[in-house]
This record gives structure tokens, sequence and C-alpha cells, in this order.
């Protein structure tokens, strides 16, 4: 029997990376990306999505439900909220690149028709599907990258990577070869499950407020 999954140690993008030609080749080749298992659940890629010369570029971890439908990332709950935590931190989010460390949505379900559970994808699909962001953050050059929550933060910065530790910091690293500035916060579905939502979301605000310094 042919078949065309990749073994298990094998996972990667990589293969389904166009050398050439800009963004809109990028998002159809990832259309097609088979690089690891998440394709076979999931209703379609979700690439990133905004403009080549975005200054800024946002990482979060995962499309949830909505942007699996939708095909675009950040609009659902989650994204509303981000959206509403740049525009009040001085960012427009038209003017961001917004993507995500992982192109396909991670869920569980109980039942077939039943709701479908966000499930945070695991080191070896995060690195699978890291050759894309690799792409992007070559293409789009942006001059800084906000952190969005622990797994886009182990995607970029390493498994050792805490949020608590370094939110609303700028760092300065090498990623895929280049030298990165990064300021990480939380994810800000973290927000809408916090206890202290209010709280939770002036602490995004905040940490927002220093990207925003950065690109004044
Ligand atoms: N959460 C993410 O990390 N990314 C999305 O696109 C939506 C929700």
């Amino acid at each position: 029997m042919v078949t065309t999954r990749a073994p298990e140690d094998a996972y990667t993008a990589g293969p389904f990376v166009p050398e050439h030609g800009g963004l809109t080749a990028l998002r159809k080749a990832a259309a097609g990306c088979r690089g690891c298992p998440l394709h076979r659940d999931a209703t379609q890629t979700v690439f990133g999505a905004g403009a080549a010369d975005a200054r800024v570029m946002l990482v979060g971890e995962q499309p949830g439900d909505q942007e699996d439908r939708q095909g675009k990332p950040f609009v659902g709950p989650a994204g509303k909220l981000l959206d509403r935590a740049l525009a009040e931190a001085g960012i427009d989010p038209g003017d961001a690149y917004v993507t995500n460390a992982v192109k396909h949505f991670k869920f569980t379900q109980a039942e077939p028709r039943k709701r479908r559970i966000h499930k945070a994808p695991n080191l070896r699909e995060m690195t699978a599907c890291a050759p894309w962001l690799a792409a992007e953050l070559a293409l789009v050059e942006p001059e800084l990258i906000v952190v969005l929550g622990a797994t886009a933060g182990k995607a970029l910065l390493g498994s050792s990577f805490r949020v608590g530790e370094v939110r609303g910091t700028v760092l300065e690293e090498e990623i895929h070869g280049r030298r990165e500035r990064l300021v990480p916060t939380v994810h800000p579905s973290s927000v809408l499950r916090a206890d202290d939502r209010e709280g939770a979301y002036q602490g995004l605000v905040q940490d927002l407020r220093t990207a925003a310094r950065v690109l004044s």
C-alpha cells in the first residue's frame, strides 16, 4: 500500500515550503502541508495574515475552532480581545502580521457534531511546523515579534521559555538565523479564562504598551 504519511520521527513541513515566492506562494503551499498528522482532522491550514511589510508580527499558538472554520488567524473570541488590547496599547491591529506557531487546529471531540475542544500542540508538532514560521519571519522581517503565550514562546525561544518570567520585557535573540527583538506576553485566551479578567486584560495591555514603545 502506498502511504504519504511521514514516519513519526520525521514530522516536518520542510519539504512543503517553497524556496521562492512571497507570502502568497507560501500561503498556497501551506494549504497542502502534510508535514505532520494535524492536517487530517483540521478543516484547513490557517496561515498568517497581514502585510508583507508589517513592522510587528504577532505569534500565537494554533488556530482555534473559529479560525479553523474561517481559515484566518485570530478571528474568534481571543482574536477580538487581542484587537481591543492592541488598539488600547496604541498598535493598529491592521498594521500587524498575525500568525501561529502551528498552522492546523488540534482538538479533541467526544462525539461527531459535539464541541471541538482545543488541545495544545506537542513539541513534535511545533517543531514540524517551524519551517512555516521561519519562512514568514524571513519574508516579513518584522522589527518586533510579540510572543503570545507559552507555546509561541517555546516555538521561538526554546522549551525553557516561561512567559511569567519574561512577559512585558524586550528580548533580543537569534531566531532562525536572524537577530530578532521580541516582547512576550500572555495568550489572549488566558485572559478570557482568568478569574480576574479585567486585571488579566490590563496586564496584557501593559505588555503591549511595551511593544508599542519599541515600535515608536
Ligand atoms: N489562538 C491562537 O493562538 N491563535 C489563533 O489564531 C486563535 C486562537
